[in-house]
């Protein structure tokens, strides 16, 4: 039915109208890049616009579709879409603190409350999830993806497109997804946005490649390119990356857009004038020009020049109203379009509760001597610091459409959350860094963090003043969310030099510190875990973050939130992480230093907190692992099992992580690769068997022909709480 629909449709377009449908115009509510959109109502009527982003409410929505279906020659509908990254209005943890959840269950579920609020403003269409593997916490997208692991982002990659997507596509409660940046966007050189990828073949398949196909594997409707060069061509012009893998290997089936103006990046990249690289991304296999208008402007000079041909043109055109079919937008245009739905479903009670549960299960108990949380609720805390009391900083990066007016600072989230249980004083303490400049760089859409011109002994002298009289101090410090984000890559991660002042202030007072630490990345924090008692990464926790804090810091929710991506002890360590290469001078576990060895002078191969770890109230304790057998056949299974204890004083849930090492392969292997994991809640007391079945295909991977085999040989299979927190045993594969 689709596909005669679609033909017929073809069959009346001219060629204008055809390359008008591959024309994405921003609507101007998110604009990151030096080209805006104009002139839009004249091009609708005129047929030359597929599709809007970044434009909400159904009313705008209506009117501009309106445009679209009575005015222009055709009537065919717009695409209406837009970044929702991490919730609509009401806000979830930005997706890195979302990994740290490892639930796939919230994961799925933030992603359909994000669905169901954006479609009640009028969208069809979002441009997440972003699987970008990332390894460089320099990068300031690592915030907006899943982390280092290839395995855990893929699993979550599948979650959130069935999330946006759910059983009907066509529901007026749905987003179509959109995976991006595809692909490697997160490997850029030295964590310089934007910046060169050079990736063996091997890498790509085995480690960065996954998570892409994983969304895809799980329907994903469409794809975004990303801005980068990857091996000499960029991939908005990467006919190997957008057609033989993607169309060929991976069998897509949808429309592939650009990322905002990457079409007429490519002049900068060095491959033409705007008619050539429009004609290069053309035969590529890209189909949607996002913004830049190089399509809309050349590919008619193109055709005529047998530059490009009219198929190229017809099947761009077919993939993108096969998009709006699916979304049932040529059966009612208007079916996203309801005023009532906007105002009933969104930040609704449940969906905010659901925002609160989640941002709590997404912190990170990094560290929590003499178990000094969770703390007694009585008395007074002094909550001090730039990140204290704003609400700007809430929603975290990349939360275009999130609703300021109700979105509490965590002061007043937690001052909600507590009531006069806990009588709470507050003050900046310190800017968020010195300097002034650097500050303003780190802002997006406008959202700005207060800042006090005064000498900073005189910010910290009175914020001591204000702590006077508390019982214990909550330092509210780290990053603005916007220092991580797009075009946020900074070369030294530590705390500015400011915030670590104050900290050394508060912590000189005596007074039990708790350093509630706001980060979009891993931070590099040597010296806060050498000397504050407690600390709790609490990432951007979105609309809720500030009831979610109070929940945690005093003892209502057990923090169970696990990294995704290693914290480096320095910058020069980067990239680490866990999954790395054994080389062939490795250095012993737990040594330091040996000539001749792989490691450095001045620190060790460890890093500060690895992959996978994360502090409960409670204490875990693991049992040996038990193996139904050590050794497996072609079409067998293994099952594992360990014992895990909650030997605490609190309930709570536990991320049990199961690892593999492939000991000898035909290429080199990493010396642990994550390929299971269970998040349970056990009872203080309890004890429970936790099974994994292991099968072939865990034991797979791209060999250097890049075909996808399980070798024969031995095993080591892990299970514990963290990367580096294991029980091992061993196996063989016949
Ligand atoms: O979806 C985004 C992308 O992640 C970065 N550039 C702009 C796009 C649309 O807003």
């Amino acid at each position: 039915k689709m596909d005669q629909f679609i033909a017929d449709l073809m069959g009346k377009m001219t060629v204008e109208e055809k390359i008008g449908q591959l024309n994405l115009v921003t609507g101007g509510e998110a604009v990151t890049g030096s080209v805006v959109s104009t002139g839009v109502e004249a091009k609708i009527k005129a047929g030359e616009i597929g599709g809007i982003f970044s434009m909400s409410s159904p009313g705008k929505i209506r009117a501009a579709q309106e445009l679209a279906v009575k005015q222009s020659r055709l009537g065919i509908p717009i695409i209406f879409g837009m970044d929702v990254i991490h919730g609509y209005k009401t806000m979830f943890p930005i997706p890195l603190g979302l990994a740290a959840t490892w639930d796939m269950e919230l994961i799925r579920e933030s992603a359909r409350i994000a669905a169901v609020e954006a479609s009640a403003d009028g969208l069809n269409w979002t441009f997440s999830p972003m699987v970008d593997i990332s390894r460089d916490p320099r990068w300031g997208r690592i915030s907006e993806g899943s982390g280092e692991d290839t395995y855990l982002s893929s699993r979550i990659a599948a979650e959130m497109v069935k999330g946006y997507q759910g059983d009907d596509l066509a529901a007026n409660y749905t987003l179509m997804a959109c995976v991006k940046h595809f692909a490697l966007y997160g490997a850029a050189e030295a964590g310089r946005d934007y910046h060169t990828t050079d990736m063996s073949l091997h890498r790509m398949y085995n480690e960065y490649f996954p998570p892409y196909k994983a969304a895809i594997d799980a329907g994903a409707g469409t794809v975004m390119t990303s801005f980068n060069d990857i091996n000499g061509v960029p991939a908005t012009a990467n006919r190997w990356l957008m057609t033989d893998v993607l169309r060929n290997q991976w069998g897509f089936k949808g429309m592939v857009v650009t990322d905002y103006t990457a079409i007429n990046e490519l002049i900068d990249h060095g491959l033409g004038d705007l008619q050539a690289v429009s004609a290069l991304a053309l035969k590529a296999g890209v189909h949607m020009d996002m913004v830049g208008e190089g399509y809309l402007t050349t590919l008619k000079k193109s055709l005529n020049e047998e530059k490009v041909t009219l198929a190229e043109i017809d099947e761009a055109c077919r993939l993108i109203l096969e998009t709006k079919y699916k979304l049932g937008l040529f059966d009612d245009p208007f079916r996203y379009c309801d005023e009532e739905r906007a105002k009933n479903n969104i930040l609704t009670t449940a969906h905010l509760a659901k925002a609160r549960e989640i941002a709590g299960k997404s912190f990170v108990l990094l560290k929590n001597e003499n178990n000094i949380l969770p703390l007694k609720k009585e008395g007074t805390v002094a909550l001090i610091g730039p990140l204290s009391n704003t609400r700007a900083n809430m929603p975290g990066t990349w939360s275009v459409s999130a609703d300021l007016a109700n979105t509490p600072s965590l002061l007043e989230g937690m001052q909600a959350a507590l009531g006069d249980q806990v009588k709470i004083v507050q003050h900046l303490g310190a800017n968020l860094m010195a300097d002034a400049a650097y500050q303003e760089r780190a802002t997006m859409f406008g959202r700005t963090i207060p800042r006090d011109e005064r000498p900073e002994d005189e910010i910290i002298a009175e914020a001591l003043q204000v702590a006077e009289s508390a019982d214990v101090i909550v330092a509210a410090l780290g990053e603005s969310s916007e220092m991580s984000g797009e075009s946020s890559s900074r070369t030294d991660l530590d705390i500015p030099d400011t915030q670590k002042r104050l900290l050394e202030a508060l912590l000189k007072t005596g007074k039990p510190v708790v350093l509630v630490l706001f980060a979009g990345r891993p931070l590099t924090l040597t010296w806060e875990n050498e000397h504050v008692p407690a600390i709790l990464n609490v990432w951007f926790g979105g609309t809720e973050t500030g009831k979610a804090v109070a929940d945690v810091l005093f003892g209502e929710v057990n923090p169970s939130g696990k990294l995704p991506a290693t914290f480096p002890q320095n910058v020069g360590q980067i990239p680490l992480y866990y999954s790395a290469k054994n080389t062939g001078r490795p250095l012993a576990d737990g040594a330091w230093f040996e000539k001749f060895r792989s490691n450095y002078l001045d620190v060790t191969n460890e890093p500060l907190y690895p992959f996978g770890y994360g502090l409960s109230y409670t204490t875990f304790n693991y049992g040996d692992i038990q193996l139904d057998k050590n050794t497996m056949g072609a079409d067998d299974k293994l099952t594992a099992t360990i014992t895990l204890s909650n030997t605490g004083n609190y309930d709570g849930e536990e991320v049990v992580q199961l690892y593999i090492r492939d000991l000898v392969g035909s290429v080199t292997r990493p010396v642990k690769e994550l390929k299971g994991f269970q998040k349970v809640f056990l009872k203080k007391g309890e004890s429970r068997d936790i099974r994994f079945e292991i099968t072939v295909d865990d034991l797979k991977f791209y060999n250097n022909e890049l075909e996808f085999v399980a070798e024969p040989g031995d095993f080591k299979l892990f299970i514990g709480t963290s990367s580096s927190d294991v029980k091992e045993t061993d196996f063989s594969l016949l």
